[in-house]
């Protein structure tokens, strides 16, 4: 059924069963990062098993950690604390955001200079929304049209700031934040909308002082962080995929152990009730500060949703499969205020509409969202991933409720987060 990079995905009858998912991807980065700046030994199981991460201990690595990852998803980490060591080449960040964006606080407080590189895509995305902060904080930093990859960091003292970044982004948030921690005096970053939390509730785990109100956080410089061992909770954007594979067939039945549930990132299980699933959450524990859980959901009948504001940002990663599953709900979906999914691995709105229409559906691109209506029948298509982990895995699930079989081309690319999508979700899939 795999061709090296095409899926053949056949029509589903039914969503039954239980999983694991893998560690979360958001968390797995910063613990890797935070284990670097903390003298000694960290440990970190069920650490992120993806591309994305593995660039990000890569980096790590490069910055003359010792890193070992063992078969079983356990990662360690000897930390330098302040005696990071000036990389002998450019550290290369991939496909990862993540890696360039949050790294880059780092480097900038560094007493040496480092470049930063990335594959095509993210050579493609913005980087001043990091550069200007640094900037302001004392770093030097040089980029492609002062906005693109590679940067060129060269690194020295960091004044704290207060920093109110235009766009809600939690990639930018942590950035200033470990800047923020390698700074002298105090750093605030007060957010447009509230973004994911893991960087102020790992910088905790880590030994640090972080100071919130609603939208502000903000850390005093020169604090000491020590090693840490956790475990990662698994990444509730990789169980998106199979909820919602649940949600649009009425006979499924879905438990997901262990699984994130910081209200930061379960937004989603609001939207899944509201386009009707009934959804429990069972054995839920705190972490390290992460709340962990299971869920488990059974369909239903549900209204037309719309996601807008403070919403779409904390929903930002699991709006393209809630596109893809929406023509199959009772009452559709509109989304708005989503812009920042063409700054994505790939233009996401665009990828959506582009294959939501192959399959045959009415939909509706607006400015910055689509509208979406419910109640269709959809035909299986050729189905063009973009090299984008996030649209592959979305379309694989619509492709589930199409009439005859559809082709995900250039699979592969789910290696990015999650590189045994495809098997765990024939665990689950009945025919
Ligand atoms: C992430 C934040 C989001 C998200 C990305 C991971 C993070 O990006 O899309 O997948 O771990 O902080 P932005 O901060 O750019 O919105």
């Amino acid at each position: 059924m795999h061709s090296k990079e095409s899926v053949v995905i056949r029509p589903a009858r039914n969503i039954l069963g239980s999983l694991r998912v893998p560690g979360d991807k958001s968390i797995s980065h910063r613990y890797a990062m935070l284990a670097a700046l903390a003298r000694g030994h960290s440990r970190f199981d069920n650490f992120a098993p993806g591309a994305d991460c593995a660039s990000t201990l890569g980096c790590v690595r490069d910055l003359g950690c010792e890193v070992e990852r063992d078969n079983s998803g356990v990662v360690t980490i000897e930390g330098l604390g302040t005696q990071l060591q000036a990389p002998s080449k450019p550290l290369d960040c991939g496909n990862s955001g993540s890696t360039m964006r949050m790294l880059s606080g780092i480097l900038a407080a560094q007493p040496f200079s480092s470049e930063l590189i990335g594959d095509e895509s993210l050579s493609r995305r913005p980087m001043k929304r990091i550069i200007e902060p640094l900037t302001e904080m004392g770093a030097k930093i040089s980029a492609a049209n002062g906005d693109r990859a590679p940067l060129r960091i060269d690194g020295g003292k960091l004044r704290g700031i207060e920093y109110r970044p235009t766009v809600a982004s939690a990639q930018v948030k942590t950035s200033v934040l470990f800047a923020g921690l390698l700074a002298e005096g105090r750093t605030a970053v007060h957010e447009p909308a509230r973004t994911r939390d893991h960087g102020e509730l790992a910088l905790r785990a880590f030994g640090a002082e972080v100071e919130r109100t609603q939208h502000s956080v903000s850390i005093q410089g020169g604090q000491t962080l020590h090693p840490l061992e956790a475990f990662v909770p698994g990444d509730i954007s990789s169980a998106a995929f199979f909820l919602c594979a649940a949600a649009i067939f009425p006979e499924s039945n879905l438990v997901i152990d262990g699984v994130l549930l910081n209200p930061t990132r379960s937004a989603l299980l609001d939207v899944l009730t509201a386009i009707g699933s009934r959804i429990s959450m069972l054995r839920v524990e705190e972490s390290h500060g992460e709340l962990v859980g299971t869920i488990s959901l059974v369909p239903g009948r549900g209204r037309q949703v719309t996601i807008e504001g403070a919403l779409t940002a904390l929903l930002i990663d699991e709006l393209p499969v809630l596109a893809a599953i929406a023509p199959f709900t009772a009452g559709g979906l509109e989304v708005r205020d989503a812009g920042e999914l063409r700054v994505k691995e790939s233009d996401r709105l665009s990828a959506v509409t582009h294959n939501l229409q192959a399959m045959g559906a009415q939909v509706e691109q607006t400015e910055n969202g689509w509208r979406i209506p419910g109640g269709q029948r959809l035909h299986g298509a050729k189905i063009e991933s973009c090299d984008d982990h996030r649209i592959a895995m979305a379309f694989a699930i619509a492709a589930l409720r199409a009439e005859d079989e559809s082709v995900i081309r250039n699979a592969e690319c789910v290696k990015i987060s999650y590189p045994g999508f495809f098997e765990d979700l024939e665990k689950l899939v009945e025919r």
